[in-house]
């Protein structure tokens, strides 16, 4: 597997493979990577003829207030997982090589990245997209993997690729949970062991709202009700939002759609926490 640091050697790679007429998958990451970011690798290995991890901690989609400094990291493990699942080449660039002096281009996509995670997070979507954007063009991907954990970010960038005409299939694939439910996630290193059994009360209260829609109840206010209620019942626990949302445009609906998207984020002490499901 070749490590890079520079977008040079990416073009040079990717000219290469294109030549050949090779299949190129893109998995984006940023790093400190789990078995939610292994089963994209595997997925991408299956797909493409040649597979390339992106292994980047973004400063451009972190509040000021946020966890860019203590974002965990940890390279060299990140490499041997992709090693041992296949990947062809991992990129690993700093923050000066995707971002020169004086850059002002930013891409967005609207109305999408309103609601959710962007009330709290009002530039975290521009700055996913315009990383994205420029590891697309590196990459010349024929494919890209996201998961479903951050489904407003899979669906912001399935939007921005459709509305641009980005010549790319975006892949989404399903949440990999830990053994009693917890959404794998890198910020979940940052729970101590108290915290850890309680943060399993997201996907307990996301379980209730799902049987509640499933089994036919159309009235969205009492899914978030009974999520809400859940959730509020963990002392450990303080609610970001809990949104019922079209899991097309993701605005708020009182009536349940038919494709909807349900997602929480939760501070668990003092770790926020996302999950989800999506009933289409
Ligand atoms: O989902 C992530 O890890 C990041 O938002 C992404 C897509 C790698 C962009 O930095």
């Amino acid at each position: 597997m070749l490590r890079t640091t520079t977008k040079q050697e990416v073009r040079e790679q990717v000219k290469a493979w294109k030549a050949e007429g090779l299949s190129i998958g893109l998995v984006p990451t940023m790093g400190y990577l789990h078995e939610g970011h292994g089963s994209l690798i595997a997925r991408a290995r299956k797909e493409n003829d040649r597979v390339i991890v992106s292994d980047f901690v973004n400063p451009i989609q972190f509040g000021p207030k946020e966890d860019l400094a203590t974002y965990p990291r940890d390279f060299e493990a990140d490499c041997k997982l992709c090693e041992e699942l296949g990947a062809d080449l991992i990129f690993h660039p700093e923050p000066e090589e995707m971002y020169a002096e004086n850059f002002h281009s930013y891409v967005g996509v609207n109305v999408l990245s309103e609601n959710l995670c962007g009330k709290s997070r009002p530039i975290h979507f521009n700055g996913v997209c315009t990383v994205v954007t420029k590891l697309f063009m590196l990459s010349q991907a024929d494919r890209a993997y996201f998961g479903q954990k951050d489904a407003q970010q899979l669906a912001i960038v399935r939007r921005m690729a459709r509305d641009l005409d980005y010549n790319i299939e975006i892949v989404g694939c399903p949440i990999i949970r830990e053994e009693d439910g917890l959404a794998k996630s890198s910020r979940n290193t940052y729970l101590s062991a108290e915290e850890r059994k309680a943060a399993v009360v997201l996907h307990r209260a996301l379980t209730l709202g799902e049987q509640l829609v499933r089994s036919g109840e159309k009235d969205a206010a009492k899914v978030v009700a009974a999520i809400t209620k859940e959730i509020e019942a963990e002392p450990l626990a303080r609610i970001d939002y809990v949104e019922l949302v079209d899991w097309n445009e993701l605005q708020p609906q009182s009536v349940v759609p038919d494709q909807v998207l349900v997602a929480v984020a939760v501070y668990i002490g003092k770790t926020r926490l996302i999950d989800n499901f999506i009933v289409e």
